[in-house]
């Protein structure tokens, strides 16, 4: 009994294969390499170096390595990019996930854990957002993954498939450092390169109906995302489900309380440069998490101190030279 991982290589599916070989898993991992490092995958687990767009190849590693579940991470996950290229997301995204469901019926492999995003939702206006709110995404990424929520639960209806789709909110953090992200282009990122190159980090809008006028983010640390991939594998092993919930932290941090964190773990000056609103952006996106905690007994256990701690450690660690990060103007930190 194996799990394929897609995306294992990944920055996200390598906490996620970390996890699951902790808890005792056999897994092989199946990843294009595009944006993944070998270097994250341990020698001992089998890497499969390909697209899960080649049906062919999925299904001689699904039978080769007796596989019985999927975690699906390999995807294309950039909101700016998707608009620029729809059609690449499209393809790498719902026709992965197709090619992937016919590789599955056809060996008769009937467990999925599935990544999907808070993306699916669109801008809303509830404190909370609950998995049963509107979904209306607004942006091809977004799409791409309703759409395979749709193709996935249509899949386990006429098959039989043991599903869980799992929508992300905003991912930060690293656990051992070799995991960091590298090159990244959200906000923790963005504002670790900006620091680093001795510039002010940039506040898309402070305008917004927010306690501090900078929008509201869901923050949880990869580390809680990749146990809660676990406790999926164990829900869809143990019964036949087909579930969908966020996973979040259910607590909302403001851009600008995010910065002043990055201050006071860094020692930098973070005063930002306030730019105009960033297309697309809602102004809060806060996971309602009862439903996680309920179906997967999990919640998450970082705080933001945490998050911001990982994810500075491990900015540190994968930046091109060990040269201490100039603070503004001024003298450098350690
Ligand atoms: C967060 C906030 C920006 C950079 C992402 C992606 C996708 C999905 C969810 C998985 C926003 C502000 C950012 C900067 C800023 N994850 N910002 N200055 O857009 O919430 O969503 O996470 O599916 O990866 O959709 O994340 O980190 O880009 O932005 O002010 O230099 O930070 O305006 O309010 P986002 P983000």
């Amino acid at each position: 009994m194996s799990w394929l991982l897609t995306g294992g290589a990944g920055y996200i599916g390598s906490h996620v294969l970390r996890a699951m070989v902790d808890e005792g898993l056999q897994v092989v991992v199946l990843d294009d390499l595009s944006s993944g490092l070998e270097s994250r995958v341990p020698n001992h687990v089998p890497l499969i170096t390909g697209s899960v767009l080649d049906g062919e190849l999925l299904r001689a590693t699904l039978r080769n390595h007796g596989v019985t579940g999927v975690v699906h991470l390999g995807a294309k996950k950039s909101v700016p990019v998707s608009v620029e290229q729809p059609l690449h997301y499209y393809r790498e995204n719902v026709v992965g996930v197709l090619t992937l469901l016919e590789a599955m019926v056809a060996e008769g492999v009937s467990n999925l854990v599935f990544s999907s995003s808070a993306a699916v939702y669109g801008t809303s206006d509830a404190a909370q957002v609950a998995e049963d709110s509107p979904t209306l995404p607004d942006s091809p990424y977004g799409r791409t993954k309703l759409m395979c929520e749709w193709m996935i639960r249509d899949a386990a209806a006429a098959f039989g498939l043991s599903i869980m789709s799992l929508r992300y909110f905003n991912v930060v953090g690293c656990g051992d450092t070799d995991l960091a992200e590298v090159g990244g282009t959200n906000l923790f990122p963005l504002v670790f390169r900006a620091l680093s190159e001795g510039r002010q980090p940039v506040v898309f809008g402070d305008d917004y109906p927010t306690r501090d006028g900078s929008c509201v983010r869901d923050y949880i640390h990869v580390e809680d995302l990749a146990s809660a991939h676990v406790a999926a594998v164990r829900r869809v092993t143990d019964a036949r489900v087909d579930e969908t919930v966020n996973v979040g932290c259910g607590v909302g941090h403001t851009v600008l309380e995010v910065l002043d964190a990055i201050g006071a773990t860094t020692g930098l000056d973070t005063t930002p440069v306030i730019a105009p609103r960033r297309a697309g952006d809602p102004a809060s996106m806060v996971a309602a998490t009862g439903l996680s905690e309920e179906i997967l007994g999990w919640r998450a256990r970082h705080g933001l101190t945490a998050m911001v701690e990982s994810a500075w450690r491990g900015a540190q660690a994968s930046r091109p030279d060990s040269s201490p990060v100039p603070a503004l103007g001024g003298s450098s930190a350690s």
